[in-house]
């Protein structure tokens, strides 16, 4: 496939951090994660530092931005001081995230359009650094109106509510209604030149048909994979993701063009 076609992989590296936070020490060392993934057909590596550090930490960041080759897409919560972090390590990309602490995982996105005051300088400073900002949020027109106000050049759509219901009842209704507003956002995303990535949730099952939506041009998925790891290996998991989603994209794109 060619490289303006392929859809880039992020591999989201967290939970290698939250297995060895579980003990303290240095095992597993996401660097080491990321190294394979990328040997393996990762395009990027994205970790999240969260406010309360619960798997990535400060040194982690430190290392991924020193030590790999491929472009690091740091998650961050609009802050201060997650801000001045991003600042001092300057990665490929952040994407900023809404962040409770008391949640499991990133629940819902962004509220851009309601954010719109606080994000602005954060999104400013950010990119005048040099670094490519995008906003976690959900396919929803408002949410993307409001990024392009905001001038964040790519968006990542949240991906979870269709995993979600793809996973209580795969092809129903549901499912397909997610899927439909992600179609949506997709398109809206690109009509407004932002330039569109999405992720949560995603697993070898569900992939297919995020993969096939033309206007995307990144997933990042992170627990599926490294859960998957444990039964696969790394290596093995993140080519199976990177077929899984080349397959999916291919197919798209050959039922388009006939
Ligand atoms: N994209 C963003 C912005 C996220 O916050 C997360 C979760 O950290 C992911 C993608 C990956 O989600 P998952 O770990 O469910 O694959």
């Amino acid at each position: 496939m060619s490289q303006a076609r392929r859809l880039r992989l992020g591999v989201n590296i967290d939970h290698v951090a939250t297995i060895r936070n579980a003990r303290g020490g240095r095992h597993p060392d996401p660097l080491r994660a990321a190294r394979i993934a990328a040997a393996a057909g990762a395009d990027g590596i994205t970790a999240h530092l969260r406010e309360d550090r619960r798997h990535i930490s400060d040194h982690d960041i430190e290392r991924l931005a020193r030590e790999i080759d491929l472009p690091l897409n740091l998650e961050m919560a609009a802050t201060e001081e997650m801000l001045a972090i991003a600042l001092r390590h300057r990665p490929h990309a952040a994407c900023l995230v809404p962040e409770r602490r008391e949640e499991r995982t990133t629940e819902g996105g962004l509220d851009a359009a309601g954010g719109h005051d606080h994000l602005a300088p954060i999104v400013d400073r950010l990119a005048a650094a040099g670094i490519r900002v995008s906003l976690f949020i959900a396919p929803d027109p408002a949410q993307l109106a409001a990024a392009k106000r905001l001038r964040a050049p790519v968006v990542e759509l949240h991906t979870g509510a269709y995993c979600e219901a793809f996973l209580d009842a795969a092809n129903g209704a549901a499912t397909l209604a997610e899927l439909e507003r992600l179609r949506a956002g997709a398109r809206e995303a690109a009509r407004l030149g932002l330039e569109c990535h999405a992720g949560h949730g995603l697993t070898f099952d569900c992939v297919g048909r995020i993969a096939a939506l033309p206007e995307v041009v990144e997933l990042n998925i992170g627990h599926f994979l490294i859960g998957e790891a444990i039964f696969g290996g790394l290596d093995s998991t993140v080519r199976r993701m990177r077929a899984t989603m080349d397959q999916a994209r291919s197919q798209a794109l050959g039922s388009r063009s006939a």
